[in-house]
């Protein structure tokens, strides 16, 4: 198995940092097509969206390792990110496929029993794992596993975007990083590098990675960092003394320290633990060492011994060192952007009403824990949202009785009646609640802003009742908020006399109440159902709050009354009594409608 830079992966369980990081390697050594080429989650399907360089690319995402292989064939790679329960099914599953060589597990805690197993499966399918508990590989300037090696300028930095002479081989993907750092200053770079992984059985050993090396011309030299516990690092000792591993080669084994501590002690990975004296660090530095392997005395040295080995090397022409390649710039992204204070963007939005950015929302300003604690009601909710303003209670109060009385008016009304029909031609309830709020218009309901409008206009013009009534006839215009379909002087409209008395009640004054009420007598004189409506009242009751309150600038009001904000206020009280015929036929289960032929005039045209 040799990774190259046509190499591609399917990406198990992705994440979305290492899927990018990824992308981001690929475009830095000039990859003609990215490694990943495709992504799975278990159940899903879709596209991720990822960068590769400054372009947006698609992923695909499958939703089983079997579909996915069968789509993507020319990925023998999979790079398994399930966790330690899920890791064994994915992993055996994956090593099942016959376009799949290589299987890298990530997962740290697979039980031993089980990585076994799939050890031994992937000996008899001649398959690869790398891992369980690893950090993954790289082959400098053309593949890289996940994470491996960190950010693109760690990257760079460690020359990790073109190759370089040295196989490595290691158990500890933490160490890797480091060391591609220390092989970045003492060598030419990294050809090759494996992370084996900490655990007891990982699922290719340090010997076979070496071996790999020994049969690529591109790898001259080969450093190996083994850790206390295990015997894997004797396979080397043996492999050199039989003449298979000819290639120069510096080792070292962490954990000599661990002869200070009064007892055994568990280095982080699962392996690292000595028990017999063989398996502690100085033993199996000295058999590497026995065998004719360059070893440090410590560490600290191992950087100097690297830089002998290689210094070597390229003396006797081994090795002509690799040429320093120019990585392409790669983007960056905007949020790293942003917070480096490199770019600046306008934004699309603004935003007065409310905030979400703290610990809790605020409404014009106000935290909604306060609204609460002062025992607010809907209308000052309403209120802050839309005129920004606290007001009065009696005010808020007012928009409340709004709500209340404006919220249902039967069956027959034309929002009522959309709702109705639009529900029992099986739409939903937002639909139906939608095609019912949709007729609200001049003729019903939305007649609030222009009463407003109107009345105010004449008032403020100080024109007398016949005045304004004259005025709108010669225009050829009806009163906004003046007429009723049902409701007469006969048969007045309750919730205009509770509005009314309310405002008697409980405003400061109510100029446009009373001259409203003078333009009523005047069309009530032409016939009976001309009367202030609720929608007129409403309109200017809620000026006469305004006028009245001194939390309304005259350009306040000016603004309110010419943007058109108080139809809002039918729209949301009647939105109540909508939701509640939608859900009624929905519980009746009421049939399909349908007009009966003799409710309609056809003209049939000859
Ligand atoms: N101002 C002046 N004259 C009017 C008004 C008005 N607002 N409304 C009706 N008239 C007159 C008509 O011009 C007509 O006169 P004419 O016989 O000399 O031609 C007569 O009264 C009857 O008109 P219709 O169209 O039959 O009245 P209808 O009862 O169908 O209309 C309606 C009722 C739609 C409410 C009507 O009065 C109107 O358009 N009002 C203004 C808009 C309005 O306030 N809408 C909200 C209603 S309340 C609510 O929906 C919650
Ligand atoms: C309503 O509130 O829906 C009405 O005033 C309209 C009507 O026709 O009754």
């Amino acid at each position: 198995m040799k990774f190259t830079k046509d190499t591609r992966a399917l990406i198990y369980n992705f994440k979305a940092n290492p899927v990018q990081r990824m992308l981001d390697f690929d475009y830095i050594c000039k990859r003609e097509k990215p490694s990943i080429a495709g992504l799975i989650t278990p159940g899903s399907t879709g596209l991720h969206k990822a960068f590769f360089g400054g372009v947006e690319i698609l992923l695909p995402i499958y939703p089983s390792i079997e579909e996915a292989c069968k789509d993507q064939t020319d990925a023998d790679v999979l790079i398994n990110f399930a966790s330690f329960r899920s890791a064994y099914d994915s992993s055996k599953k994956a090593l099942e496929q016959d376009t799949i060589n290589t299987v890298v597990i990530i997962a740290e805690g697979i039980p031993e029993r089980m990585a076994r197993e799939l050890i031994d499966y992937s000996k008899k399918r001649n398959k690869m794992i790398i891992g369980p508990a690893t950090v993954g590989g790289i082959q400098a300037g053309a593949f890289k596993i996940g994470n491996t090696a960190g950010t693109v300028d760690n990257i760079i930095a460690c020359k990790l975007h073109r190759p370089g002479s040295v196989g490595f081989v290691s158990k500890s993907g933490g160490l890797s990083n480091e060391m591609y750092n220390m092989l970045a200053m003492t060598t030419d770079g990294l050809f090759e590098g494996i992370a084996v992984g900490g655990d007891a059985y990982p699922g290719s050993t340090l010997l076979e990675h070496a071996l790999r090396f020994e049969q690529m011309p591109e790898v001259k030299m080969i450093v190996m960092l083994g850790e206390l516990g295990g015997k894997d690092e004797y396979t080397i000792v043996e492999a050199k003394k039989q003449g298979k591993l000819k290639k120069p080669m510096v080792a070292w084994v962490t954990g000599t320290c661990a002869k200070v501590f009064p007892s055994d002690v568990q280095f982080g990975h699962a392996g690292a633990k000595s028990g017999a004296e063989l398996e502690t660090a100085e033993a199996k530095n000295k058999a590497l060492a026995e065998a004719g392997i360059a070893v440090p005395n410590s560490f600290e040295d191992l950087d100097k011994k690297i830089a002998e080995v290689y210094q070597e090397l390229v003396k006797d022409g081994t090795i002509s060192p690799a040429k320093e390649v120019e990585p392409p710039m790669l983007p960056m992204d905007y949020k790293a952007a942003v917070s480096a204070g490199i770019v600046r963007k306008p934004s699309n939005f603004v935003c007065t009403i409310s905030d979400d950015r703290g610990e809790e929302v605020t409404y014009g300003g106000v935290p909604i824990s306060e609204i609460i604690e002062n025992d607010s009601g809907i209308g000052d909710v309403i209120s802050l949202l839309w005129f920004k303003k606290k007001i009065p209670r009696y005010g808020s109060k007012f928009i409340e009785l709004v709500l209340i009385i404006a919220a249902e008016h039967g069956p027959c009304v034309s929002g009522a009646h959309n709702a109705i029909v639009a529900s029992r031609a099986g739409k939903d309830l937002v639909s139906s609640v939608a095609s019912g709020l949709l007729t609200i218009g001049p003729r019903f309901g939305g007649a609030i802003d222009d009463a407003a409008r109107y009345f105010k206009d004449a008032c403020d013009r100080g024109l007398s009742a016949d005045e304004f009534v004259a005025e709108m006839k010669n225009k050829n215009k009806r009163i906004p908020g003046i007429g009723h379909r049902i409701k007469s002087a006969k048969n007045p409209d309750k919730r205009v006399e509770l509005l009314k008395d309310y405002a008697k009640k409980n405003f400061p004054e109510t100029k446009y109440l009373d001259f409203a009420l003078s333009v009523e007598a005047e069309t009530l004189k032409k016939a009976n159902n001309l009367i202030l409506n609720v929608d007129g009242c409403i309109g200017i009751l809620f000026l006469d709050m305004m006028s009245s309150c001194e939390c309304f600038s005259k350009k306040d009001t000016d603004e309110i009354v010419e943007i058109g904000y108080l139809n809002g206020l039918f729209v949301l009280a009647r939105s109540i009594g909508l939701i509640g015929h939608v859900l009624d036929q929905k519980r009746l289960k009421a049939p399909l409608y349908r007009h009966p032929w003799d409710d309609v005039l056809f003209l049939n045209e000859e």
